[in-house]
């Protein structure tokens, strides 16, 4: 049954650099108990085995190595257990590239949300003009057009006058346009503090509970304190 209580959330990798956030936020939704029906574009799959090794193929039906990927020797992100794999596999769902026939191309499947993470700058212009030419780019324009939750994680830079026109529209569309652009103001100490810095936003924006960084203007014991104080937080605050 696709009750709003155990609706999945729709994770669209494409092939924007940054491979890891899709990894770790993968991770992170099995962690939470997300369930997830998951489509990667071959262009997303050619990423990830550029980026980190790993062949998930663009009409992959599982995503097994993704879920078992972790950044090497950090322990801020050790190797999932095989209890965290057996749950990801039961939680995740993996959907051909052009196949429109399964529920996420339809707005009668509840879905808690989506993230295209990361999303490259076609598929956001396929987004922006609505074409629907794979499911990835349809899945989106389901969530805009039934007003869902619908987050895109760019990674370009620079950023041309088209591609800034296009998350212009995506957000005026009621596209939540987050780029994979991590602050340095949770005490940086490693890449897996960069990685976690996006994927936290990610989360946030979906309220998803995490540990994942600590929070502007929470105390800390270590050298990289910042805004430990009320005090310390700008007006406005930080993003
Ligand atoms: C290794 C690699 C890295 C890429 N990095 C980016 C990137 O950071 N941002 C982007 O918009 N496109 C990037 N591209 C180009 C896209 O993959 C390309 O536009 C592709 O058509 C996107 O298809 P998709 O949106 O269906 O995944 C990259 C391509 C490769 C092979």
């Amino acid at each position: 049954m696709n009750s709003p209580d155990s609706a999945p959330l729709v994770l669209a990798i494409t092939g924007a650099s940054g491979a890891v956030y899709a990894a770790r936020l993968l991770q992170s939704l099995v962690a939470a108990d997300i369930p997830v029906h998951a489509v990667v574009s071959p262009s997303g799959a050619e990423v990830v085995r550029q980026e980190i090794g790993l062949e998930i193929g663009g009409n992959s039906r599982d995503l097994n190595s993704l879920l078992s990927y972790c950044w090497p020797s950090d322990s801020k992100w050790p190797k999932p257990s095989e209890e965290d794999l057996k749950k990801g596999r039961k939680l995740v769902k993996v959907f051909n590239h052009h196949d429109f026939m399964v529920p996420i191309a339809s707005g009668s499947f509840l879905t808690r949300g989506m993230v295209v993470c990361p999303c490259s700058g076609s598929t956001l212009s396929g987004i922006v003009h609505a074409t629907s030419q794979n499911l990835v780019v349809r899945a989106a324009d389901v969530h805009l057009k039934e007003h869902r939750k619908l987050i895109l994680v760019n990674r370009e830079t620079p950023l041309s006058v088209f591609q800034l026109e296009n998350m212009h529209r995506a957000a005026q569309a009621g596209a939540i346009v987050l780029p994979a652009m991590p602050g340095w103001y949770h005490g940086v100490q490693s890449v897996v503090d960069l990685i976690d810095f996006v994927v936290a936003r990610i989360l946030d924006h979906l309220q998803i509970p995490h540990q994942l960084i600590r929070r502007w203007g929470t105390p800390t014991s270590g050298p990289s304190c910042i805004g430990t104080s009320p005090i310390d937080v700008p007006s406005g605050g930080t993003e």
